[in-house]
């Protein structure tokens, strides 16, 4: 059996750890490969609601390994706070289920006091999470970042450490008039964290080969999503890892051989959390109705940083462009629940800008801003479709807008989720 890919279509949030911990039972390995604790991954599971930010959706379930992969950067303090929760949630977060790759990259309250003081000093803010990803990227792009597998090393860990908070000491005082870090206290916690996670610390391509020779499933898991990625996102509004399909081989250490399934989660509407273009974005009532109160689980706001997501119509124009940067052979879609009661619904399916109707984007996301919207409306429903277990059981409304969606984009859709529960959810092909 080979790897199969889970990506977000649009700008992270699709619902990726719902849809992972939907089809994750069967896989010998999850393992996500790229990003850091700027995810924010929610699994439920017999009313028990999981929050993931580093460790892979699959821990929910009893079977798979779960690898953090060497595309990924990793804050050590959120890792052990992550699976504490977990643990006390009642799931085993030891050495044998978690492995970390030896070559991902270590991110430090240094990274963390760059991102907000370059977020700061920013004029057009990015909006990021503030989590010190582009910082842990930009050393490790450097060559002079920290790897995990320095945590295989106690005493050697805290000396790389120190230097590395002393060096960037300089950057924050000089640069951002920020008070220095405390090098020795910080050095002092991670020779801590090399006692607890150098267990874990393992080649992990490896254990990725070794499954895939014997037969068995992995499911690599993205992490924000394609309009999101450093290449072929939105650029500047981007995070700073290759969220899609390429990531996965990089950040897992795999080849293309393997691949099976290119899975695009996509969310029904569009959302965005942060600073960027977003041509269908809602700011009155229709917002506000897809955003929901906060009173929900699932209410659109952030899994990480809480902040109230933007949302907006579906966009087709950006899922073509995505189904065509990671090959996806099939799309998962979300949260099609909340569009109930909406009448009429509207999709975006082309673009104008200046009196010329846009099929395709002329420069990929460059100059997103400038390109107006052009709508279609289709019928709405008012019925609550989270009982819906088969295509039949919903109205014909909320069928012809998935079929919409395959027509629009010529991407099968292979699952159609309707609540944030296991149960909830539709085989569409059956
Ligand atoms: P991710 O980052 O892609 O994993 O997505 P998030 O977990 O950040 O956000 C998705 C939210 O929607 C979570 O609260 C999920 O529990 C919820 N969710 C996922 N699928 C559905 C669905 O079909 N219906 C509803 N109502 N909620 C869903
Ligand atoms: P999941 O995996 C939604 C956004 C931030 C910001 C931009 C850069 O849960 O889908 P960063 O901190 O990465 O430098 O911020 O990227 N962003 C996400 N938005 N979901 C995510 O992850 C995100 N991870 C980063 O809001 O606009
Ligand atoms: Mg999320």
């Amino acid at each position: 059996m080979p790897l199969h890919v889970i990506i977000g279509a649009q700008w992270g949030d699709e619902g990726k750890g719902r849809i992972l911990d939907a089809i994750a039972g069967e896989a010998a390995i999850v393992a996500r490969f790229s990003g850091g604790d700027n995810a924010g991954h929610t699994v439920t599971a017999d009313g028990k609601i999981f929050r993931l930010h580093l460790i892979p959706s699959g821990i929910v379930h009893p079977g798979p390994l779960c690898i953090l992969g060497s595309g990924m950067v990793i804050n050590p303090q959120r890792l052990l706070a992550e699976m504490d929760q977990l643990r006390a949630q009642g799931v085993d977060c030891s050495p044998e289920r978690i492995k970390i790759s030896h070559a991902a990259h270590i991110l430090t309250p240094l990274h963390i006091a760059l991102d907000q003081a370059e977020e700061g000093a920013r004029e057009k803010k990015i909006g990021t999470t503030g989590r010190g990803i582009g910082p842990a990227f930009s050393e490790k792009t450097a060559r002079c970042g920290l790897r995990a597998e320095t945590l295989t090393q106690p005493e050697e860990c805290a000396d790389k450490i120190k230097a590395h908070i002393l060096r960037g000491n300089r950057t924050l005082e000089k640069l951002y008039s920020q008070p220095p870090l405390d090098a020795d206290a910080i050095a002092a916690t991670f020779f801590q964290f090399a006692q607890t996670f150098g267990p874990h610390i393992a080649d992990t391509s490896a254990l990725v080969a070794d499954a895939l020779r014997s037969g068995k499933t992995v499911l690599a898991e993205g992490a924000q999503g394609t309009l999101l990625d450093l290449d072929q996102g939105t650029y500047p509004f981007v995070t700073s890892s290759p969220t899609g399909i390429a990531g996965a081989f990089s950040g897992l250490g795999v080849g293309a051989r393997e691949l099976g399934r290119v899975i695009g989660v996509v969310k029904a509407f569009q959302t965005r959390v942060g600073e960027g273009p977003f041509p269908t974005e809602q700011t009155g009532e229709i917002g506000n109705r897809l955003r929901g109160t906060g009173s929900m689980p699932w209410d659109e706001f952030g899994t990480t940083t809480g902040r109230p997501r933007r949302c907006g119509w579906l966009d087709l124009m950006l899922l073509r462009y995505s189904a065509r940067q990671n090959g996806m052979t099939e799309f998962v879609l979300t949260k099609l629940d909340i569009l109930s009661g909406l009448n009429p619904v509207r999709i975006c399916a082309a673009y104008e800008r200046g009196g010329k109707t846009y099929p395709e984007l002329p420069l990929g996301m460059s100059g997103l801003e400038t390109f107006r919207p052009v709508y279609t409306d289709l019928p709405g429903w008012d019925e609550d479709i989270r009982n819906a277990r088969t295509k039949e059981d919903l109205p014909a409304a909320a069928r012809r807008y998935v079929e919409r969606i395959e027509k629009e984009t010529g991407v099968p859709v292979s699952l159609v989720s309707v609540g944030s529960e296991r149960e909830e959810i539709i085989h569409w092909k059956k």
